[in-house]
C-alpha cells in the first residue's frame, strides 16, 4: 500500500507561533521511517506554501485571517483529492486544525458518504458568530458539515462534505456555549471525557467504529493532539486538563488499524517551541505507527 505524506505549516488558524513546524517536528520524529518499516510505499510530497502571519492581508475580527485560510485550503483541497485519485493514502501533517477544511474537501470529494473520526479536546463546532476567539481552528468540524461562513464552507466548490450522523468526536472536555447547542441540534455523537472514563475506551472505540462505518464509504481521522492529556502532549496550543492517555490514545489507533477502517488522515496542533524536546511529535509519530497496524509481538 501507498502512503503520500503532505505538510501544512499552517499557523493563520490560531494565535501562537511555532505551530506552522508541526510538520517538520514529526518529520524529525521519523514519520515516513516509521510507516516504511512497516512496508508501506511511502512518499514525501513536502510542504504547500502558507504564507506567514507578517504578509497576511485580511484582518476580520471574528474570522481571523480568512483570505489566506481559504486560499490555503482550496490548495490543499486539490493536493489531497489529487493524492486519493493516484491510488495512495493521504497522510496530512498540521499545522494548526484550519486544515482539516481542505483535508476533507478533498477526500470528500471521492467518498461520497465519508465517515470522520474526530479525536480532539474541543468540538471545533464554532461559527464566526458563536467564537469566543475568532480563530479559524476551533471552526473546521463546523464548516465541513456546512455550518459556517460560505467562503469557508464553500471551498473546493460543493457543501456540506460531511453529514452529522456519519461523524464521531472523541475526548472532548471543553465546549463552547454555541458549540453545545450545535451538538444538541444536529444530533452529534460526542464522547466526552466522562463516556471514555465510564465506558472505557475499548467500547467507546467499538461503538466509534461501528457508527462511522455504517452507510459509509471511507473514514478519515482527524487527529488533534490536544486530544491527549497535555502530561503527554505537552507541545499544543490550546491544552486542557483531563485528556486522553499516551495508552489510551494508542488503543484507539490499535482497533483502527485492526478494523481496517481509515482512508485519510491527519495529525494536527503539534507545536514543538511549546514542548520538550520535541515529545509531541514523537507521540504523534508513535500513534501513526499504531494506526498504521505496528504491533509488539
Ligand atoms: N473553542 C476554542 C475556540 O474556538 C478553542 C478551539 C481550539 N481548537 C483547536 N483545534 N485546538 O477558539
Ligand atoms: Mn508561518
Ligand atoms: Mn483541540
Ligand atoms: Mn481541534
Amino acid at each position: 500500500r501507498k502512503v503520500s505524506i503532505l505538510g501544512v505549516p499552517m499557523d493563520l488558524g490560531q494565535g501562537r507561533r511555532g505551530v506552522d513546524m508541526g510538520p517538520s517536528a514529526m518529520r524529525y520524529a521519523n514519520a515516513k521511517e516509521r510507516l516504511e518499516k512497516l512496508g508501506f510505499e511511502v512518499k514525501d510530497l513536502g510542504d504547500i506554501p502558507v504564507p506567514s502571519i507578517e504578509e497576511r492581508t485580511s484582518n476580520e475580527l471574528n474570522l481571523k485571517c480568512l483570505d489566506e485560510v481559504v486560499e490555503v485550503n482550496q490548495v490543499l483541497a486539490d493536493r489531497v483529492s489529487e493524492i486519493v485519485a493516484g491510488g495512495s493514502f493521504p497522510l496530512i501533517l498540521g499545522g494548526d486544525h484550519s486544515i482539516a477544511i481542505g483535508t476533507i474537501a478533498g477526500v470528500a470529494r471521492h467518498y461520497k458518504r465519508l465517515g470522520v473520526i474526530w479525536f480532539d479536546a474541543h468540538g471545533d463546532l464554532n461559527t464566526g458568530e458563536t467564537s469566543p476567539s475568532g480563530n479559524i481552528h476551533g471552526m473546521s468540524l463546523a464548516v465541513s458539515l456546512g455550518i459556517g461562513h460560505e467562503r469557508l464552507t464553500g471551498i473546493g466548490g460543493y457543501a456540506p462534505k460531511i453529514k452529522p450522523e456519519n461523524v464521531v468526536i472523541i475526548g472532548v472536555r471543553e465546549l463552547d456555549e454555541g458549540e453545545k447547542h450545535l451538538i444538541r441540534e444536529i444530533g452529534l455523537k460526542v464522547y466526552t471525557m466522562h463516556e471514555v472514563n465510564r465506558l472505557g475506551m475499548t467500547k467507546v472505540m467499538e461503538e466509534a467504529i461501528s457508527h462511522v462505518t455504517q452507510g459509509t464509504d471511507g473514514v478519515h481521522l482527524s487527529l488533534d493532539l490536544d486530544g491527549l492529556d497535555p502530561h503527554d502532549a505537552p507541545g499544543v496550543g490550546t491544552p486542557v486538563i483531563g485528556g486522553l492517555t499516551y495508552r489510551e490514545s494508542h488503543l484507539a489507533m490499535e482497533m483502527l488499524a485492526e478494523a481496517d477502517i481509515i482512508t485519510s488522515a491527519e495529525f494536527v496542533e503539534v507545536n514543538p517551541i511549546l514542548d520538550h524536546s520535541n515529545k509531541t511529535a514523537k507521540v504523534a509519530v508513535a500513534l501513526m505507527g499504531s494506526l498504521f497496524g505496528e504491533k509488539l509481538l
